[in-house]
């Protein structure tokens, strides 16, 4: 496949995917792969949850649009965000500049299935009921559609099946 012009940036909220679909785009399309919380624990020397728990989730935030502006000067690159990352407005102002947004979704269900057995993501951490997940996900669920150039329902489907999604979906925008 021909490099792309621009970036992938994979948002949705968390449990949807957006790593497990960043790495099967590097393995197949053989394109790099940006993991934002992975970059931003490695920096830090610390993992996600300590960082929310040290110093806060603003902090956070700034880490997330400081690495996101580092993207700029980048192409051919697959971003797998944050599932906060698009609330920031800018952060969204930034993704479109040189990238299609992809909008990951699935079922509250499916998410807790998903995200049940691990423990580094602090909102969830005490959280994890199918409930507060529809609720998180509805307070951003505008936001989330609003900034997709296109969407990707995940339940019940393989890596395989959605990423050939993502890719005719790209090239027939
Ligand atoms: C967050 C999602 C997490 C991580 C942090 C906050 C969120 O990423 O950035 O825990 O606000 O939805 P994943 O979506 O990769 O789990």
């Amino acid at each position: 496949m021909k490099p792309l012009d621009y970036n992938i940036y994979l948002i949705g909220f968390m449990g949807t995917g957006k790593s497990t679909i960043a790495r099967y785009l590097n393995t197949v399309y053989g394109m790099e792969t940006v993991e934002m919380d992975q970059i931003i624990a490695r920096r830090e020397e610390m993992s996600i949850s300590d960082i929310f728990k040290v110093y806060g989730e603003e902090y956070f935030r700034e880490l997330e649009t400081s690495l996101l502006s580092e993207m700029q000067t980048k192409t051919n690159m697959v971003v797998s965000c944050g599932g906060g990352t698009p609330v920031r407005s800018k952060n969204v102002e930034q993704m479109k500049k040189n990238g299609r947004i992809v909008l990951l979704t699935a079922s509250p269900e499916t998410i807790l299935e998903r995200v049940k057995n691990s423990h580094d993501r602090p909102l969830l951490e005490n959280n994890k009921t199918v409930s507060y997940i529809s609720g998180l996900m509805e307070q951003r669920r505008e936001i989330y559609e609003a900034a997709a150039d296109i969407v990707i329902c995940t339940d019940g489907r393989s890596k395989k099946q959605i990423c050939d999604e993502i890719m005719e979906k790209l090239f027939n925008l």
